[in-house]
């Protein structure tokens, strides 16, 4: 696999069951694929940013981004949050995972994006520019994240403004609003 060989295209409609199966095949489960389905029909999630990494014709990678809100449903400052990332499993630990974020980012910052969250890899986020403990630096997830994996929960600026602009409690979309997906 050359990297130069991969392509990233923003999803549509037609993509579904691509989507799914790519969710599915690195999960090894039905979870994402089921709570990914739930957040591309989800309006609170929009706009979301949706893109899937091909091999030649084949999907082999997908990186989901929702909105998000500050302190209210209502607060028009447009933020999102990651997730899920999935990469099928033969296609894992070549750079197609660092790919579809640095692509995500770029597209975000396109559409007008402040801020980007994440509850994930502590070793694997940071290296792509997130900033562990995002509580810390005044942003409480939208459920109690433990002290003991506090860092799991990250963000990254979007703007050269950095985080000198609003701050508080961070609101998920309907679809990703119940505790289990809260857990790291
Ligand atoms: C996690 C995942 C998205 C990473 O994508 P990828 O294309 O394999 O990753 P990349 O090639 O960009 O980066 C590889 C790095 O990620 C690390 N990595 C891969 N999976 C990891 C995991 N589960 N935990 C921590 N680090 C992981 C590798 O050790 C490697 O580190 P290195 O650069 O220091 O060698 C992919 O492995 C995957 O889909 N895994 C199963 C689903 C999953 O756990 N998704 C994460 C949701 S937060």
């Amino acid at each position: 696999m050359k990297k130069q060989h991969i392509q990233i295209k923003e999803t549509s409609f037609n993509n579904m069951n691509e989507i799914i199966h790519v969710e599915k095949l690195a999960f090894g489960s039905d979870e994402e694929a089921q709570l990914t389905t739930n957040l591309l029909k989800d309006k609170s999630a929009e706009p979301v940013l949706s893109l899937l990494a091909f091999d030649n014709k084949q999907a082999i990678g997908h990186i989901l981004f929702t909105r998000a809100y500050i302190n209210s449903m209502k607060n028009e400052t447009l933020v999102h949050i990651l997730a899920p990332l999935a990469v099928i499993p033969e296609y894992q630990n070549q750079g197609i995972g660092g790919m579809l974020i640095q692509e995500g980012i770029k597209r975000l910052k396109d559409m007008g994006s402040k801020l980007v969250f994440v509850l994930g890899h502590i070793t694997y986020y940071p290296k792509h520019g997130f900033i562990p403990d995002a509580k810390k630096m005044g942003y409480p997830a939208p459920y109690p994240i433990p002290e003991e994996v506090k860092d799991a929960w990250m963000v990254q600026s979007l703007t050269s403004t950095g985080f000198i602009t609003e701050k508080g409690d961070i609101i998920c979309a309907k679809a990703m609003d119940k505790p289990e997906y809260w857990r790291e």
